[in-house]
């Protein structure tokens, strides 16, 4: 028996992988977080399976349902949002199952700013713009931020920044990234990336709170930085015609000349 972790991905049904997919055909029982993780994945549960939607349950009343899988030798599909890696509280589960020695194993998923960068059929890393992206939150009822760890902070490195949980934080969100980013850096909100009802907003810091509507309360990401506006990039070097690599050396003197795929 095992508790199989399984990212359901951002809304759209078929944004699942095929693993994910099939491990939840196999198992006999499926814990969902029902606030997010659309109804369609859970047509791929075997008939008769018992689906539990894990929102209104406690941490203790959600190991107890795998305990009790575990005593009937049932597998069980364990469905969180987007990746497992971020925001999905698999680590306090882990804990727990590993202590009641329950195995486990962990599927990755398509992570909501994926989807939402999707949305805006944009990369997040332009060359010459900014080279990495930052995935964040700011506090919330239930969450306090380690201290470094400050909007401030990550606006001084010019990144791309994902800030998620936060679409009631706009005023706190604007005067953190105003001194560092400047009133007309581009701003993204995407609420409900992949879902029928996805919008998008373009704006700026300027404007960001006038444009996002009052309706929207949660469900969307807050991506901030020059990348954003798509413009004024460089090209990489990866498809230069001049750049010698791996994959395309230039001269027979290149160190990558006779190179064969499969060589390391
Ligand atoms: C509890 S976190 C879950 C994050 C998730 N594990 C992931 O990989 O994206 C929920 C937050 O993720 C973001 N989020 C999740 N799904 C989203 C979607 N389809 N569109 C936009 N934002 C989404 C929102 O910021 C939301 O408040």
């Amino acid at each position: 028996m095992t508790v199989h972790f399984i990212g359901a991905g951002p809304g759209a049904a078929d944004l699942i992988t095929l693993r994910g997919r099939d491990l939840i055909a196999a198992c006999s029982v499926c814990l969902y977080a029902g606030s997010l993780v659309p109804e369609e994945i859970l047509a791929h549960c075997p008939k008769g399976a018992n689906l539990v939607n894990t929102a209104p349950m406690d941490l203790d009343a959600i190991v107890a349902e795998c305990q009790a899988a575990n005593a009937a030798g049932r597998d069980v599909a364990r469905l969180h949002s987007g990746d497992l890696s971020i925001w999905s509280a698999m680590g306090e589960q882990i804990r727990a199952l590993r202590a009641a020695n329950i195995p486990i194993s962990v599927t990755p998923g398509v992570p909501s700013f994926a989807a939402a960068a999707a949305a805006l059929e944009t990369e997040l890393t332009l060359p010459g713009l900014a080279q990495s992206v930052i995935l964040t939150r700011t506090p919330g009822r239930a969450s306090s931020m380690p201290a470094g760890e400050t909007l401030s902070n990550f606006a001084a490195t010019g990144a791309t920044l994902a800030i998620h949980l936060s679409v009631g934080n706009l005023d706190n969100i604007v005067a953190d990234l105003t001194p560092a980013y400047g009133h007309d850096c581009s701003v993204a909100v995407v609420y409900r990336a992949s879902w029928p009802d996805q919008q998008v907003i373009r704006t700026n810091l300027a404007h960001l709170k006038a444009d996002v509507s009052k309706n929207i309360t949660r469900t969307a990401l807050i991506l901030v930085g020059p990348a954003l506006a798509g413009e004024g990039f460089n090209e990489s070097c990866l498809y230069a015609s001049e750049y010698d690599r791996r994959y395309r050396p230039q001269t027979a003197e290149s160190p990558w000349s006779g190179w064969r795929h499969g060589d390391d």
